[in-house]
């Protein structure tokens, strides 16, 4: 043993003050948008079975979960609504007094500096449930980049901070920006889910935004979860059309491609954990499977190793907490 050459990693792990000094991640509460259910309707909180602690909210129960968000810390939420009515061409998504735009409003009047991130898509709004018009059994590119430009703007006007479109339509962004512009905009940014899989995870999301498509599937428009030189396409032509912040999502299953965007692109890269990705840790959680504090925080760091500048993640409001 005397002669044995190695190198002592243990050295820089024999304690915690220790371990802290040499931590390559954090993970802060900036880092952190959280995710809004708003609905139509009154007095309505009721959660949403499949994700534990995820609610719908009406307007007049938003106070006070507004409260709560900024007590803790998070600085940015991002908001999908449920409208009471949905028609083919999800005409709710771009009304001046939809859901969205509502929440919006009343937000930005009682909490002017947090950063509101309005998702873009039609798909909770349409009766169909695709993110686009439909033709002939078909979800048309072109006739759906004016109605989400529409969107945008609407959401905007309403005095949303950031769009975030996640149709996936070719040359939203290019739509979006153009739109905006237009509009007087420019300054506001589009937050592109620029790489987003079309994915299993999704499915308790789609629960709580009743946005399951009403036949066939996403395939067309969302991306095959084998590929990879794909999502650095879609990167880039997004990066070309004026995005400002490339989503990659879903997130777990997808940190390879985390860090190849990070990597290739200069933008600030977010990670989406989403509504499955949720769900699985919480139902083990509940059944005493897994510690779930810690789980997520290994899960997260794991996203901003994998290069995630920003997170959006139901578990927002827990993890500000145990970082305080
Ligand atoms: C809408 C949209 C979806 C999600 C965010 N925006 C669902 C989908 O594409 O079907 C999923 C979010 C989640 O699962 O948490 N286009």
């Amino acid at each position: 043993m005397k002669d044995l050459q190695f190198n002592r990693h243990r050295r820089l792990r024999q304690s915690e003050t220790m371990r802290a000094l040499v931590r390559e991640t954090h993970l802060r509460k900036e880092d952190l948008i959280y995710p809004l259910f708003v609905v139509e309707g009154e007095n309505i909180k009721n959660v949403v079975p499949s994700m534990p602690g995820v609610y719908h909210i009406s307007l007049d129960n938003l106070q006070a979960e507004m409260d709560e968000v900024v007590s803790l810390g998070i600085k940015s939420i991002i908001l999908f609504g449920v409208p009471a009515e949905k028609d083919e061409l999800g005409k709710q998504a771009y009304h001046d007094h939809g859901i969205v735009q509502e929440a919006t409003r009343f937000v930005k009047e009682r909490y002017p500096d947090l950063v509101i991130i309005a998702d873009t898509c039609l798909c909770q709004y349409t009766s169909h449930g695709h993110c686009g018009i439909v033709k002939d059994g078909k979800v048309l590119n072109d006739e759906t980049l004016d109605l989400l430009a529409k969107t945008a703007v609407s959401q905007a006007e309403a005095g949303a901070d950031i769009i975030a479109p996640s149709n996936m339509m070719d040359g939203f962004v290019a739509a979006i920006r153009h739109g905006l512009d237009e509009a007087g905009y420019h300054d506001v940014p589009i937050m592109s889910y620029a790489v987003k899989y079309s994915s299993s995870f999704y499915g308790p999301f789609r629960d709580a935004a009743h946005s399951t498509p009403q036949f066939g599937d996403r395939r067309t428009y969302q991306m095959d979860p084998a590929n990879r030189m794909e999502a650095l396409r879609e990167a880039q032509s997004d990066m070309e059309e004026g995005a400002d912040f490339l989503i990659v999502k879903p997130a777990l299953s997808y940190l390879d491609i985390m860090r190849e965007v990070k990597d290739r692109f200069n933008a600030p890269v977010v990670a989406y954990n989403v509504s499955g990705e949720y769900s699985m840790v919480k139902a083990a959680a509940q059944n005493g499977w897994v510690n779930e504090q810690e789980i997520v925080m290994e899960k997260l760091t794991s996203m901003k190793r994998a290069g995630a500048d920003l997170i959006i993640t139901y578990f927002a409001k827990d993890v500000a907490n145990w970082l305080s």
